[in-house]
């Protein structure tokens, strides 16, 4: 009889990680106002960072903010702005500064996603989700750097495990989250002398996010969602990941990608 797979418990980071962690400090988070980026920029407050959520949805934002700051004590600033244009992006940048006076953290997680086959993905389809994933991260890099390189701070990428093998109707997205990859593992060795430090968290199947309801399961065999581990994520499993990440007990990590799977990538070679 084959084992019963250990379920592994979802842990909080807060019972593990100094409750005054961040203090002082700022995070600027695109894509911040729902999902996972939520979830991160919650447990950064929740360990004493105030944060800008970033997004185009304005009311999200601020309805996002009020709760977060209801729920951690912290300020959190809703700031609206399509990672496609630079401009409004350097909007957002200002008023984290004018507000916070300074940016330690960020994360880059604005992304666009639908399911499409390679032949009948437009040219404009693939290039919306390279303009977001990929063209965002570039433009969020550099409308921040200057202020992560005087705080000595971190970047973490959000990006995805599907581009480690063939997955079908994600080939605009397989394309946006390699660059990624890449981006943050050039940002990783041009910045290191600088002080900053840039890592890219790769979620693998997380409960309860846009990217398993609406994405996954026509795209992904379902045998290995529950991954090594027996169970499949949870947001707070991508938020102790970001603490950590984020945290000097992480000083000596850079230019590196985390997938936060469960082992569910080493689950799905065996099928
Ligand atoms: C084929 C599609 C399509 C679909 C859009 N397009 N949806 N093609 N199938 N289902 C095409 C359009 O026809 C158009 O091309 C082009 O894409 C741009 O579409 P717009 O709607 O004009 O773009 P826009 O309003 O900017 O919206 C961007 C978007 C949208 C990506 C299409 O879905 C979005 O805003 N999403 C944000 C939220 C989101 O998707 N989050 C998911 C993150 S999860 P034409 O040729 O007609 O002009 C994630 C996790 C990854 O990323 C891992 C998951 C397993």
């Amino acid at each position: 009889m084959a084992p019963t797979a250990y379920v592994q418990p979802i842990v909080d980071s807060t019972t593990v990680f100094k409750a005054d962690l961040f203090k002082g400090k700022v995070l600027f988070c695109t894509g911040g106002g729902s999902g996972i980026c939520r979830g991160m920029t919650e447990a950064m407050m929740r360990h004493g960072a105030h944060a800008t959520i970033v997004g185009r949805k304005i009311e999200r934002l601020q309805q996002t903010a009020k709760d977060l700051s209801a729920a951690t004590g912290q300020e959190c600033l809703p700031a609206q702005a399509d990672v496609r244009q630079p401009a409004s992006l350097k909007g957002a940048v200002a008023k984290t500064i004018e507000k916070f006076g300074r940016i330690d953290f960020v994360i880059c997680g604005a992304a666009g996603n639908f399911l499409a086959p390679i032949s009948g993905l437009s040219e404009n389809g693939f290039k919306t989700v390279l303009d977001i994933d990929t063209m965002g991260t570039y433009n969020t890099i550099k409308a921040t750097i200057q202020h992560v390189r005087a705080s000595k701070g971190a970047y973490i990428h959000v990006s995805a495990t599907l581009h480690y093998n063939g997955t079908p109707y994600q080939a605009h997205v397989s394309a946006a989250k390699a660059g990624v990859d890449a981006l943050s593992a050039v940002l990783a060795v041009e910045e290191g002398p600088h002080g900053v430090r840039s890592n890219v968290i790769a979620p693998g199947p997380i409960a309860g996010t846009e990217g398993m309801d609406r994405l996954s399961p026509q795209t992904i065999d379902t045998a290995h969602l529950r991954g090594a581990v027996g169970r499949q994520g949870d947001i707070k499993d991508i938020a102790n990941a970001t603490v950590f990440l984020f945290s000097s007990a992480a000083s000596y990590i850079t230019g590196q990608v985390l997938p936060v799977d469960g082992g569910s990538e080493h689950v799905r070679h065996q099928l």
